[in-house]
């Protein structure tokens, strides 16, 4: 996830501290590079640079940037590593022209060698620098601006925005094509960045641009287009009312209801990331040679780990051994040696737990590897390759967005060590989207039942066994109610006994195990228990249980995946209902760096 930000006016300004300060409300997104380009009398001054907003405007003078027109971006690396030459933004071939984007363009690669064998000056490994040249590629066979952009649509496969503008000219361009993009309209100016928050505090009035969309800013007005026609849209503008944490909150009440939405936009963009890191191709072999392999992690983290172990077993063929951290170093730590790899996965990348096993494992001289959000944390810099989530800031305590994407990034790994084709996982984000809208309705009105229940129990089986635990973990920790998570066939070994007329059993099916679930469900419904099932549209599962929370039909793998959506907001809307903010749930904290 990257950021990206334009600003026109008609006269030369400060843009400096306009284009720190609106970097510096995108850094959310996560970042490891940031650079900006003013346009002043014909001439373009870029600077960029590897570091945090603050260090690069200090290092290279950002906020005494001057012009009338400039373009900031904050880069998190996808194509080409984090350096000054693939940070953002890029100029064209002499130097005339300067653009900067968000996304991915996926056929990087290819484009790059077309651009030099067209003689174009290519300069980086960066996609945004394809979407420069895109566009130049056209400007130089003669189309106008507009068109330019059009044909470059065609070109750049992926999904991404950019923003562009030629030094002899009075204008930005900017383009949307499946990452956000609003444009904003003020006195004297105009601006469009990857989000809202970020204008807010320079004006109110915005046109939130839709897939497909060309703006052109003027200092005074924008001009929307489509790109497949060219033709001007009538766009009209928008006043913003709502506040500023409203904003951040993307509409939705909490973070957590956010980031429970965003969850098919960041499975898209990890899989982009995936497709174009040069770390998973050695990560893959080394894990397939290891002695032993290991997954190590807390809390939310574990349980991601716990399904790549299944998914490991299940589609490649290969044992893992998925355990917590403190566990890791107590019991295995002593026996493992530099035949065995380690998986250490963190959303924080600082949890203490986790640095402890690291450095235990690093001790004996253990392989490690990284699955880690926060780019740059102690877990990217200390493990030998890190793979990252690309899931950008999660602010909600309980951990959504990067349980799924840590999830995707284990069967991702699962395929290509199984020598499947990836290319079978660009399904899940739209799986993961009908999945949203068609649980949540559902699951309310359910949650509004079970509100006031202070006891509960999450089962699964195989690959859901992990999302019972999951679901459990998210129920305690936003609603304080009790639920514990259990493989279902460990139900009738104990805790059937605390079963009473109305006790709430939610049941995650997997489809191949609906027989297995369908006795679960019976042995508790006939001692009285509410038996609700999240699982694909089965009529035996329907006749079972009391209630069916359907997901979209899909193999056991993905349905895994998909089956904890709805216990996201079931959790979130309990938790609400009692009365809890959901976003910070008492005694807790984002990242635990204590032992
Ligand atoms: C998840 O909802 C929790 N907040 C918690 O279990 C968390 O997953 C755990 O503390 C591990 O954190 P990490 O992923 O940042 O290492």
């Amino acid at each position: 996830m990257c950021g990206v930000f334009g600003y026109v006016t008609n006269r030369d300004e400060a843009l400096g501290p306009i284009l720190v300060e609106a970097a510096q409300r995108l850094t959310y997104r996560g970042y490891d590079s940031v650079g900006a380009a003013t346009f002043r009398d014909g001439r373009i001054d870029l600077r960029k640079d590897v570091g945090k907003v603050d260090a690069v405007a200090e290092r290279h003078g950002l906020r005494d940037m001057r012009g009338s027109r400039g373009i900031t971006q904050l880069r998190w690396a996808t194509f080409g590593a984090p350096s000054q030459v693939n940070a953002q933004p890029h100029l064209d071939s002499d130097g005339t022209m300067a653009g900067a984007h968000n996304g991915n363009v996926v056929n990087n690669a290819e484009l790059r060698v077309e651009f030099a064998v067209e003689g174009m000056t290519v300069r980086s490994e960066n996609d945004g620098e394809s979407c420069v040249h895109a566009v130049e590629r056209h400007l130089r066979r003669g189309a106008g601006p507009i068109d330019a952009i059009r044909l470059a649509y065609r070109d750049l496969e992926g999904d991404y925005s950019f923003v562009i503008g030629r030094a002899d000219d009075d204008r930005l361009y900017a383009f949307k094509k499946g990452s956000g993009l609003v444009v904003g309209i003020g006195d004297g100016f105009t601006c469009v960045s990857s989000d809202l928050p970020s204008i807010l505090p320079l004006t109110r009035d915005v046109i939130r641009l839709n897939d497909g969309e060309i703006v052109t800013l003027w200092a005074d007005r924008v001009e929307v287009r489509s790109v497949q026609d060219g033709e001007v849209l009538e766009r009209p503008v928008e006043t913003v009312s709502e506040s500023m944490d409203a904003a951040r909150k993307g509409g939705f009440p909490h973070f957590m209801a956010k980031e429970i939405h965003e969850q098919p936009q960041v499975a898209r963009e990890l899989l982009h990331l995936l497709d174009a890191s040069a770390d998973v191709g050695p990560l893959v072999e080394r894990m397939r040679e290891a002695r032993h392999l290991y997954l190590v992690g807390c809390g939310t983290s574990y349980h991601a780990a716990l399904l790549g172990s299944v998914y490991l077993a299940q589609v490649a063929g290969r044992v893992a051994i998925p355990v917590l951290a403190p566990q890791f170093i107590a019991q295995y730590a002593p026996a493992v040696g530099p035949e065995d790899v380690g998986l250490f996965v963190s959303q924080s990348g600082e949890t203490k737990d986790v640095l402890n096993a690291l450095e235990a494992a690093d001790r004996r001289g253990m392989v490690s590897f990284g699955l880690a959000n926060v780019v740059g944390s102690a877990l990217t810099r200390a493990t030998q390759r890190c793979l990252p989530l690309g899931c950008g800031f999660e602010i909600s305590v309980p951990a959504t967005k990067t349980f799924t994407n840590q999830v995707l990034a284990f069967l991702y790994l699962a395929y290509r060590l199984g020598g499947r084709d990836t290319g079978e996982l660009t399904g899940i984000p739209e799986l993961m989207e009908q999945t949203i809208a068609a649980v949540d309705g559902p699951i309310r009105a359910i949650a509004q039942d079970l509100a006031d229940r202070n006891d509960l129990y999450c089962l699964g089986y195989g690959a859901t066994y992990p999302i019972a635990l999951e679901g459990a973990l998210k129920l305690k920790e936003i609603t304080y109610a009790h639920c514990e998570g259990m493989l279902s066939t460990e139900f009738k070994h104990g805790p059937l006994s605390a079963v009473s007329d109305g006790y709430p059993i939610v049941f995650v099916a997997g489809p191949s195990d609906t027989p297995l679930i369908i006795s679960g469900i019976n042995e508790v419904k006939v001692r009285g228990a509410r038996a609700i099932t999240i699982g694909q549209e089965d009529a035996r599962l329907r006749a079972n249980g009391d209630d069916l929370i359907t997901i979209p039909a899909s193999d056991p793998q993905v349905s895994a995946l998909l089956s904890v959506i709805p216990l996201q907001l079931l959790s979130y809307h309990m938790s609400v209902l009692r009365g809890f903010d959901p976003d910070f749930p008492r005694n807790l904290s984002k990242t635990l760096t204590v032992d």
